[in-house]
Protein backbone atom coordinates (compact mmCIF):
# COMPACT_ATOMS: atom_id res chain seq x y z
CA UNK A 1 0.00 0.00 0.00
CA UNK A 2 1.45 3.37 -1.13
CA UNK A 3 1.92 6.70 0.57
CA UNK A 4 -0.13 7.97 2.49
CA UNK A 5 -1.76 4.99 3.75
CA UNK A 6 -0.81 3.45 6.88
CA UNK A 7 0.89 0.14 5.97
CA UNK A 8 0.09 -1.98 9.05
CA UNK A 9 -2.72 -3.52 7.31
CA UNK A 10 -4.84 -3.98 10.42
CA UNK A 11 -8.63 -3.84 10.00
CA UNK A 12 -8.84 -0.29 11.29
CA UNK A 13 -5.69 1.21 9.71
CA UNK A 14 -6.98 0.87 6.11
CA UNK A 15 -8.57 4.45 6.36
CA UNK A 16 -7.05 6.47 3.88
CA UNK A 17 -4.96 9.28 6.19
CA UNK A 18 -1.48 8.94 7.62
CA UNK A 19 -3.01 8.28 10.85
CA UNK A 20 -3.19 4.53 11.87
CA UNK A 21 -3.84 2.77 15.30
CA UNK A 22 -0.24 2.12 16.34
CA UNK A 23 -1.47 -1.28 17.78
CA UNK A 24 -0.35 -3.44 14.92
CA UNK A 25 2.19 -5.68 16.04
CA UNK A 26 4.06 -5.88 12.83
CA UNK A 27 3.02 -1.98 12.38
CA UNK A 28 5.53 -0.60 9.98
CA UNK A 29 4.18 2.95 10.30
CA UNK A 30 5.89 5.58 12.45
CA UNK A 31 4.77 5.30 15.97
CA UNK A 32 2.80 8.36 17.16
CA UNK A 33 3.42 9.34 21.09
CA UNK A 34 1.65 7.05 22.99
CA UNK A 35 1.22 9.78 25.76
CA UNK A 36 -0.77 12.02 23.27
CA UNK A 37 -2.72 9.60 21.11
CA UNK A 38 -4.13 11.40 17.96
CA UNK A 39 -7.77 13.10 18.19
CA UNK A 40 -9.98 11.51 16.30
CA UNK A 41 -10.42 13.06 12.76
CA UNK A 42 -12.00 13.19 9.43
CA UNK A 43 -9.81 11.23 6.31
CA UNK A 44 -8.89 14.75 5.34
CA UNK A 45 -7.26 15.56 8.75
CA UNK A 46 -10.26 17.62 9.50
CA UNK A 47 -11.55 17.88 13.52
CA UNK A 48 -14.65 15.96 13.81
CA UNK A 49 -17.82 17.72 14.80
CA UNK A 50 -19.31 15.30 17.95
CA UNK A 51 -22.49 16.40 17.06
CA UNK A 52 -22.07 15.49 13.46
CA UNK A 53 -20.49 11.89 15.02
CA UNK A 54 -23.35 11.50 17.46
CA UNK A 55 -26.18 12.10 14.54
CA UNK A 56 -24.62 9.84 12.60
CA UNK A 57 -23.90 6.96 15.41
CA UNK A 58 -27.64 6.86 16.12
CA UNK A 59 -29.01 7.13 12.21
CA UNK A 60 -26.93 4.06 11.62
CA UNK A 61 -28.05 2.39 15.26
CA UNK A 62 -31.87 3.03 14.31
CA UNK A 63 -31.25 1.46 10.84
CA UNK A 64 -29.11 -1.58 12.25
CA UNK A 65 -32.38 -2.70 14.71
CA UNK A 66 -30.84 -4.56 18.21
CA UNK A 67 -27.47 -4.82 16.18
CA UNK A 68 -24.27 -2.11 16.43
CA UNK A 69 -23.77 -1.03 12.82
CA UNK A 70 -21.12 -2.39 11.19
CA UNK A 71 -17.26 -0.64 11.28
CA UNK A 72 -17.81 -0.64 7.56
CA UNK A 73 -20.85 1.53 7.72
CA UNK A 74 -19.41 3.89 10.19
CA UNK A 75 -16.27 4.35 8.06
CA UNK A 76 -18.64 4.92 5.03
CA UNK A 77 -20.63 7.75 6.14
CA UNK A 78 -17.47 9.29 8.03
CA UNK A 79 -14.35 7.73 6.48
CA UNK A 80 -11.58 7.42 8.97
CA UNK A 81 -13.47 7.73 12.57
CA UNK A 82 -13.07 4.13 13.62
CA UNK A 83 -9.53 3.89 14.99
CA UNK A 84 -10.36 0.83 17.72
CA UNK A 85 -13.18 -1.50 17.78
CA UNK A 86 -14.55 -2.13 21.31
CA UNK A 87 -17.45 -2.95 20.07
CA UNK A 88 -17.31 -5.87 18.60
CA UNK A 89 -16.17 -9.02 20.51
CA UNK A 90 -13.20 -10.79 19.19
CA UNK A 91 -9.58 -11.82 19.92
CA UNK A 92 -7.13 -9.24 17.76
CA UNK A 93 -4.27 -11.57 17.90
CA UNK A 94 -5.59 -14.16 16.64
CA UNK A 95 -7.35 -12.43 13.52
CA UNK A 96 -3.16 -11.74 13.02
CA UNK A 97 -2.38 -15.08 13.06
CA UNK A 98 -5.63 -15.93 10.77
CA UNK A 99 -4.38 -12.99 8.45
CA UNK A 100 -0.36 -14.15 8.09
CA UNK A 101 -1.67 -17.34 6.36
CA UNK A 102 -3.99 -15.66 4.80
CA UNK A 103 -1.84 -13.35 3.10
CA UNK A 104 0.51 -16.43 1.96
CA UNK A 105 -2.15 -18.08 0.10
CA UNK A 106 -0.96 -18.31 -3.64
CA UNK A 107 -2.63 -16.18 -5.80
CA UNK A 108 -3.80 -19.15 -8.12
CA UNK A 109 -5.51 -21.04 -4.96
CA UNK A 110 -7.06 -17.32 -4.09
CA UNK A 111 -8.62 -17.41 -7.72
CA UNK A 112 -9.80 -21.21 -6.93
CA UNK A 113 -11.33 -19.92 -3.95
CA UNK A 114 -13.44 -17.25 -5.73
CA UNK A 115 -14.01 -19.02 -8.51
CA UNK A 116 -15.31 -21.75 -7.64
CA UNK A 117 -17.97 -23.67 -5.20
CA UNK A 118 -16.32 -24.45 -1.87
CA UNK A 119 -17.65 -27.93 0.10
CA UNK A 120 -21.09 -28.50 1.38
CA UNK A 121 -21.26 -28.15 4.90
CA UNK A 122 -20.78 -31.99 5.92
CA UNK A 123 -17.50 -32.59 3.95
CA UNK A 124 -16.23 -28.98 5.69
CA UNK A 125 -17.59 -30.75 8.87
CA UNK A 126 -14.95 -33.51 8.65
CA UNK A 127 -12.07 -30.66 8.54
CA UNK A 128 -13.52 -29.26 11.83
CA UNK A 129 -14.93 -32.44 14.26
CA UNK A 130 -10.58 -33.51 14.64
CA UNK A 131 -10.29 -30.32 16.42
CA UNK A 132 -12.93 -30.01 18.07
CA UNK A 133 -12.73 -33.55 19.14
CA UNK A 134 -16.34 -34.26 18.28
CA UNK A 135 -17.99 -36.27 15.84
CA UNK A 136 -18.48 -34.73 12.41
CA UNK A 137 -22.63 -36.69 12.22
CA UNK A 138 -23.20 -34.42 15.36
CA UNK A 139 -22.02 -31.03 14.21
CA UNK A 140 -24.30 -28.33 12.13
CA UNK A 141 -22.10 -25.69 10.57
CA UNK A 142 -23.20 -22.86 9.55
CA UNK A 143 -22.50 -19.50 8.27
CA UNK A 144 -22.12 -17.39 11.76
CA UNK A 145 -23.70 -19.20 14.99
CA UNK A 146 -26.13 -16.78 14.31
CA UNK A 147 -27.18 -19.18 11.73
CA UNK A 148 -27.52 -21.80 13.82
CA UNK A 149 -29.33 -20.08 16.02
CA UNK A 150 -31.92 -19.35 13.60
CA UNK A 151 -32.44 -22.77 12.58
CA UNK A 152 -32.49 -24.48 16.15
CA UNK A 153 -35.04 -22.10 17.10
CA UNK A 154 -37.26 -22.58 13.63
CA UNK A 155 -37.40 -25.93 14.20
CA UNK A 156 -38.28 -26.21 17.87
CA UNK A 157 -41.52 -23.93 17.78
CA UNK A 158 -42.65 -23.16 21.44
CA UNK A 159 -41.93 -21.20 24.33
CA UNK A 160 -38.30 -19.77 24.75
CA UNK A 161 -37.35 -19.85 28.39
CA UNK A 162 -34.27 -17.26 28.08
CA UNK A 163 -32.37 -15.26 30.76
CA UNK A 164 -32.28 -11.48 30.05
CA UNK A 165 -30.23 -8.97 29.47
CA UNK A 166 -28.64 -11.21 26.49
CA UNK A 167 -27.34 -12.04 22.84
CA UNK A 168 -30.74 -10.03 20.99
CA UNK A 169 -30.64 -12.88 18.57
CA UNK A 170 -32.28 -15.60 20.87
CA UNK A 171 -35.39 -13.60 21.42
CA UNK A 172 -35.97 -12.35 17.67
CA UNK A 173 -35.27 -15.59 16.32
CA UNK A 174 -37.71 -17.37 18.90
CA UNK A 175 -40.83 -19.31 17.49
CA UNK A 176 -43.10 -18.74 20.42
CA UNK A 177 -43.49 -16.45 23.26
CA UNK A 178 -40.18 -15.38 25.42
CA UNK A 179 -40.09 -16.84 29.22
CA UNK A 180 -38.51 -14.31 30.37
CA UNK A 181 -35.54 -14.89 33.37
CA UNK A 182 -34.46 -11.46 34.98
CA UNK A 183 -31.27 -11.11 35.82
CA UNK A 184 -30.42 -8.56 38.79
CA UNK A 185 -27.56 -5.87 38.19
CA UNK A 186 -27.52 -5.74 41.84
CA UNK A 187 -26.70 -9.59 41.88
CA UNK A 188 -24.09 -8.58 39.85
CA UNK A 189 -26.21 -10.43 36.61
CA UNK A 190 -25.66 -13.90 38.54
CA UNK A 191 -27.81 -16.71 36.43
CA UNK A 192 -29.38 -18.78 40.01
CA UNK A 193 -29.75 -22.04 38.42
CA UNK A 194 -32.14 -22.75 41.12
CA UNK A 195 -34.69 -20.61 39.49
CA UNK A 196 -34.29 -21.46 36.12
CA UNK A 197 -34.76 -24.70 37.55
CA UNK A 198 -37.93 -23.47 38.82
CA UNK A 199 -39.23 -21.77 35.77
CA UNK A 200 -39.19 -24.87 33.95
CA UNK A 201 -41.12 -26.50 35.89
CA UNK A 202 -43.52 -23.60 36.10
CA UNK A 203 -43.70 -23.10 32.27
CA UNK A 204 -42.65 -26.00 30.59
CA UNK A 205 -40.63 -24.69 27.64
CA UNK A 206 -39.87 -25.90 24.42
CA UNK A 207 -36.11 -24.16 24.47
CA UNK A 208 -34.39 -23.44 27.46
CA UNK A 209 -31.10 -21.15 26.38
CA UNK A 210 -28.02 -20.54 28.46
CA UNK A 211 -25.11 -18.60 27.05
CA UNK A 212 -21.76 -18.91 29.31
CA UNK A 213 -20.49 -16.43 29.65
CA UNK A 214 -23.48 -14.65 28.95
CA UNK A 215 -23.55 -11.61 26.73
CA UNK A 216 -23.15 -8.71 27.87
CA UNK A 217 -22.49 -8.96 31.52
CA UNK A 218 -19.74 -11.97 31.28
CA UNK A 219 -21.28 -14.09 33.78
CA UNK A 220 -19.89 -17.24 33.68
CA UNK A 221 -21.58 -20.46 35.68
CA UNK A 222 -19.11 -22.82 36.72
CA UNK A 223 -18.65 -25.90 35.01
CA UNK A 224 -20.05 -28.48 37.52
CA UNK A 225 -22.75 -26.25 38.55
CA UNK A 226 -24.02 -26.29 34.72
CA UNK A 227 -23.37 -29.81 34.53
CA UNK A 228 -25.59 -30.65 37.48
CA UNK A 229 -28.29 -28.37 36.37
CA UNK A 230 -28.20 -29.93 32.57
CA UNK A 231 -28.71 -33.30 34.19
CA UNK A 232 -31.16 -32.11 36.37
CA UNK A 233 -33.59 -30.72 33.41
CA UNK A 234 -32.82 -33.21 31.08
CA UNK A 235 -36.04 -34.74 29.24
CA UNK A 236 -38.54 -31.91 30.68
CA UNK A 237 -37.33 -30.06 27.27
CA UNK A 238 -37.50 -30.05 24.01
CA UNK A 239 -34.03 -28.49 24.00
CA UNK A 240 -31.29 -27.07 25.71
CA UNK A 241 -29.11 -24.64 24.05
CA UNK A 242 -26.05 -23.97 25.73
CA UNK A 243 -24.00 -21.10 24.10
CA UNK A 244 -20.52 -21.31 24.17
CA UNK A 245 -19.67 -18.12 22.09
CA UNK A 246 -17.08 -16.59 24.95
CA UNK A 247 -16.07 -19.67 26.58
CA UNK A 248 -12.36 -19.33 24.69
CA UNK A 249 -11.55 -16.16 26.71
CA UNK A 250 -12.43 -17.25 30.76
CA UNK A 251 -9.48 -19.16 31.13
CA UNK A 252 -5.74 -19.63 30.18
CA UNK A 253 -6.16 -23.21 30.86
CA UNK A 254 -7.63 -25.44 28.21
CA UNK A 255 -11.38 -24.26 28.41
CA UNK A 256 -14.39 -26.17 29.90
CA UNK A 257 -16.97 -27.07 26.90
CA UNK A 258 -20.51 -28.76 27.26
CA UNK A 259 -19.94 -30.52 24.14
CA UNK A 260 -18.86 -33.69 25.75
CA UNK A 261 -22.13 -33.99 27.45
CA UNK A 262 -24.46 -34.49 24.20
CA UNK A 263 -24.02 -38.26 23.47
CA UNK A 264 -25.90 -38.61 27.06
CA UNK A 265 -28.02 -35.60 27.30
CA UNK A 266 -29.79 -36.11 23.48
CA UNK A 267 -31.71 -32.85 24.01
CA UNK A 268 -28.28 -30.95 24.77
CA UNK A 269 -27.30 -28.41 21.98
CA UNK A 270 -23.90 -26.66 22.32
CA UNK A 271 -23.49 -23.26 20.55
CA UNK A 272 -20.18 -21.85 19.30
CA UNK A 273 -19.35 -19.00 16.66
CA UNK A 274 -15.69 -18.39 15.62
CA UNK A 275 -16.24 -15.09 14.90
CA UNK A 276 -14.67 -14.02 18.52
CA UNK A 277 -12.70 -16.96 19.45
CA UNK A 278 -10.56 -16.64 16.06
CA UNK A 279 -11.16 -12.69 14.98
CA UNK A 280 -12.80 -14.15 11.81
CA UNK A 281 -16.43 -12.56 12.35
CA UNK A 282 -16.09 -11.25 8.64
CA UNK A 283 -15.30 -15.17 7.50
CA UNK A 284 -19.11 -16.04 9.06
CA UNK A 285 -18.54 -19.37 10.77
CA UNK A 286 -20.33 -20.72 13.65
CA UNK A 287 -21.24 -24.06 14.55
CA UNK A 288 -23.88 -26.44 16.95
CA UNK A 289 -22.82 -30.05 18.36
CA UNK A 290 -26.00 -31.95 18.80
CA UNK A 291 -27.41 -35.41 18.52
CA UNK A 292 -26.66 -37.16 14.87
CA UNK A 293 -30.48 -37.26 14.14
CA UNK A 294 -30.99 -33.85 14.45
CA UNK A 295 -28.02 -32.81 13.08
CA UNK A 296 -29.01 -34.68 9.53
CA UNK A 297 -32.54 -33.54 9.60
CA UNK A 298 -31.41 -29.57 10.41
CA UNK A 299 -28.68 -30.22 7.61
CA UNK A 300 -31.29 -30.93 5.03
CA UNK A 301 -32.33 -27.29 4.89
CA UNK A 302 -28.79 -25.30 3.30
CA UNK A 303 -27.34 -25.93 0.38
CA UNK A 304 -23.48 -24.07 0.00
CA UNK A 305 -24.32 -22.38 3.49
CA UNK A 306 -19.99 -22.09 4.43
CA UNK A 307 -17.81 -19.86 1.37
CA UNK A 308 -14.48 -20.68 0.32
CA UNK A 309 -12.82 -18.87 3.52
CA UNK A 310 -14.43 -20.38 5.83
CA UNK A 311 -13.58 -23.46 4.72
CA UNK A 312 -10.00 -22.76 4.08
CA UNK A 313 -10.24 -21.71 7.71
CA UNK A 314 -10.92 -25.34 8.76
CA UNK A 315 -8.51 -26.79 6.84
CA UNK A 316 -5.82 -23.85 8.51
CA UNK A 317 -6.92 -25.67 12.16
CA UNK A 318 -5.73 -28.66 11.57
CA UNK A 319 -2.33 -27.22 11.14
CA UNK A 320 -0.04 -27.71 14.40
CA UNK A 321 1.89 -24.37 13.59
CA UNK A 322 -1.46 -22.26 13.36
CA UNK A 323 -2.64 -24.14 16.64
CA UNK A 324 0.23 -23.49 19.05
CA UNK A 325 0.33 -19.88 17.74
CA UNK A 326 -3.66 -19.41 18.06
CA UNK A 327 -3.38 -21.03 21.55
CA UNK A 328 -0.50 -18.24 22.42
CA UNK A 329 -2.72 -15.63 21.33
CA UNK A 330 -5.50 -16.86 23.19
CA UNK A 331 -3.89 -16.60 26.05
CA UNK A 332 -2.29 -13.67 25.64
CA UNK A 333 -5.82 -11.91 24.95
CA UNK A 334 -7.10 -13.70 28.07
CA UNK A 335 -4.03 -12.15 30.67
CA UNK A 336 -4.37 -8.41 28.48
CA UNK A 337 -8.21 -8.43 28.79
CA UNK A 338 -7.74 -8.92 32.13
CA UNK A 339 -5.91 -6.13 33.22
CA UNK A 340 -8.62 -3.92 31.04
CA UNK A 341 -10.96 -5.01 33.26
CA UNK A 342 -8.67 -3.76 36.32
CA UNK A 343 -7.77 -0.42 34.54
CA UNK A 344 -11.66 0.22 34.32
CA UNK A 345 -12.32 -0.29 38.00
CA UNK A 346 -9.98 2.41 38.54
CA UNK A 347 -11.84 4.88 36.53
CA UNK A 348 -13.96 7.41 37.98
CA UNK A 349 -18.25 7.53 37.53
CA UNK A 350 -17.80 3.41 36.34
CA UNK A 351 -19.22 0.40 38.06
CA UNK A 352 -17.86 -2.55 36.22
CA UNK A 353 -19.45 -5.37 36.34
CA UNK A 354 -17.76 -8.99 36.95
CA UNK A 355 -16.92 -10.70 33.76
CA UNK A 356 -15.62 -14.23 32.45
CA UNK A 357 -15.60 -13.07 28.42
CA UNK A 358 -13.77 -10.56 26.27
CA UNK A 359 -15.82 -7.46 27.07
CA UNK A 360 -17.01 -5.88 30.35
CA UNK A 361 -20.71 -4.24 30.99
CA UNK A 362 -19.71 -1.05 32.89
CA UNK A 363 -22.64 1.35 34.40
CA UNK A 364 -22.07 5.01 34.26
CA UNK A 365 -23.32 8.22 36.11
CA UNK A 366 -24.07 9.91 32.92
CA UNK A 367 -26.34 8.85 29.37
CA UNK A 368 -24.28 6.21 27.65
CA UNK A 369 -24.64 7.37 24.35
CA UNK A 370 -23.23 10.80 25.07
CA UNK A 371 -19.79 8.84 26.37
CA UNK A 372 -20.44 6.48 23.53
CA UNK A 373 -20.35 9.70 20.79
CA UNK A 374 -17.58 11.50 22.81
CA UNK A 375 -15.08 7.81 22.49
CA UNK A 376 -15.90 8.01 18.88
CA UNK A 377 -15.47 11.59 17.99
CA UNK A 378 -12.61 12.74 20.29
CA UNK A 379 -10.67 9.36 20.54
CA UNK A 380 -11.88 7.26 17.84
CA UNK A 381 -13.00 4.54 20.18
CA UNK A 382 -16.21 2.93 18.97
CA UNK A 383 -18.40 0.74 21.84
CA UNK A 384 -21.67 -0.63 22.33
CA UNK A 385 -23.89 1.61 24.14
CA UNK A 386 -26.58 -0.73 25.59
CA UNK A 387 -29.73 1.68 25.60
CA UNK A 388 -31.49 -1.02 23.97
CA UNK A 389 -30.90 -3.79 25.48
CA UNK A 390 -34.28 -5.16 26.02
CA UNK A 391 -34.17 -6.47 30.32
CA UNK A 392 -31.62 -4.24 31.15
CA UNK A 393 -32.42 -1.51 33.34
CA UNK A 394 -32.00 1.49 33.05
CA UNK A 395 -29.69 0.38 29.91
CA UNK A 396 -29.51 3.78 28.96
CA UNK A 397 -26.45 4.33 31.71
CA UNK A 398 -24.88 1.36 30.06
CA UNK A 399 -22.07 0.58 28.30
CA UNK A 400 -20.64 -2.42 26.70
CA UNK A 401 -16.68 -2.51 26.19
CA UNK A 402 -14.92 -5.08 23.92
CA UNK A 403 -10.94 -6.23 25.06
CA UNK A 404 -8.61 -5.42 22.48
CA UNK A 405 -4.90 -5.83 22.21
CA UNK A 406 -2.89 -4.16 24.88
CA UNK A 407 -1.99 -1.12 22.88
CA UNK A 408 -5.59 -0.45 22.35
CA UNK A 409 -6.87 -1.07 25.88
CA UNK A 410 -4.39 1.29 27.13
CA UNK A 411 -5.92 3.86 24.44
CA UNK A 412 -9.95 2.92 25.61
CA UNK A 413 -8.81 3.78 29.29
CA UNK A 414 -7.31 6.65 28.39
CA UNK A 415 -10.49 7.91 26.34
CA UNK A 416 -13.04 6.74 28.74
CA UNK A 417 -10.55 8.50 31.70
CA UNK A 418 -10.78 11.98 29.63
CA UNK A 419 -14.26 12.07 28.58
CA UNK A 420 -15.55 10.71 31.81
CA UNK A 421 -13.50 13.31 33.43
CA UNK A 422 -15.13 15.95 32.58
CA UNK A 423 -19.00 17.14 33.45
CA UNK A 424 -21.83 15.48 31.59
CA UNK A 425 -23.04 17.82 28.44
CA UNK A 426 -27.05 16.08 29.06
CA UNK A 427 -28.52 16.61 32.03
CA UNK A 428 -28.51 14.07 35.08
CA UNK A 429 -30.01 10.71 34.28
CA UNK A 430 -33.56 10.86 36.00
CA UNK A 431 -34.90 7.02 37.25
CA UNK A 432 -35.11 5.24 33.84
CA UNK A 433 -38.61 4.12 33.02
CA UNK A 434 -38.22 0.17 32.98
CA UNK A 435 -39.17 -1.58 30.42
CA UNK A 436 -42.62 -4.04 30.98
CA UNK A 437 -41.05 -7.30 32.17
CA UNK A 438 -42.03 -10.17 29.78
CA UNK A 439 -43.67 -13.14 30.83
CA UNK A 440 -45.07 -16.14 29.11
C1 LIG B 1 -23.82 -15.31 22.58
C2 LIG B 1 -23.60 -15.11 21.10
N1 LIG B 1 -23.79 -16.13 20.26
C3 LIG B 1 -23.61 -15.98 18.94
C4 LIG B 1 -23.23 -14.77 18.40
C5 LIG B 1 -23.09 -14.61 16.93
O1 LIG B 1 -21.96 -15.23 16.44
P1 LIG B 1 -21.65 -15.31 14.87
O2 LIG B 1 -20.79 -14.14 14.53
O3 LIG B 1 -20.89 -16.60 14.72
O4 LIG B 1 -22.94 -15.32 14.13
C6 LIG B 1 -23.03 -13.67 19.25
C7 LIG B 1 -22.61 -12.37 18.70
O5 LIG B 1 -22.31 -11.44 19.41
C8 LIG B 1 -23.22 -13.85 20.64
O6 LIG B 1 -23.06 -12.83 21.49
Amino acid sequence: MSAPFCRCQCKMCRAPGPRHCCAHPNCGAPQLRREAPAAASTARGLPLDQRHVTRTLQRLRAESGSHSPSVAQIERAIPGVVQVDACFLANPYATTEVMTRLRAIAPSQLERMVAHYPSQAPAIADLLAPHLGVSADSLLLANGACEVIHALLASRPGPVLLSLPTFSAYYEFAHGPLVAHQLDSRQDFRLDLDDLETMIYRHSPETVVIINPNNPDGGLIPPAELVSFLERVHGRVGQLIVDESFSHFTTEAVPETAAGLVAHLPDLVVVNSLSKSHGIAGLRLGYAVMAPQRARDLRGSSLWNLNAFAEWFCTLLGDPGFQRSYEDARRRYVRDTRILFADLDTLPGVKAFPSAANFALVELDRPAAEVAAALLAQHGIYVRDCADKRGLEHGERFLRVAARSHAENRRIIDGLRAVLSRPATSRPLSPAVREPVLTA
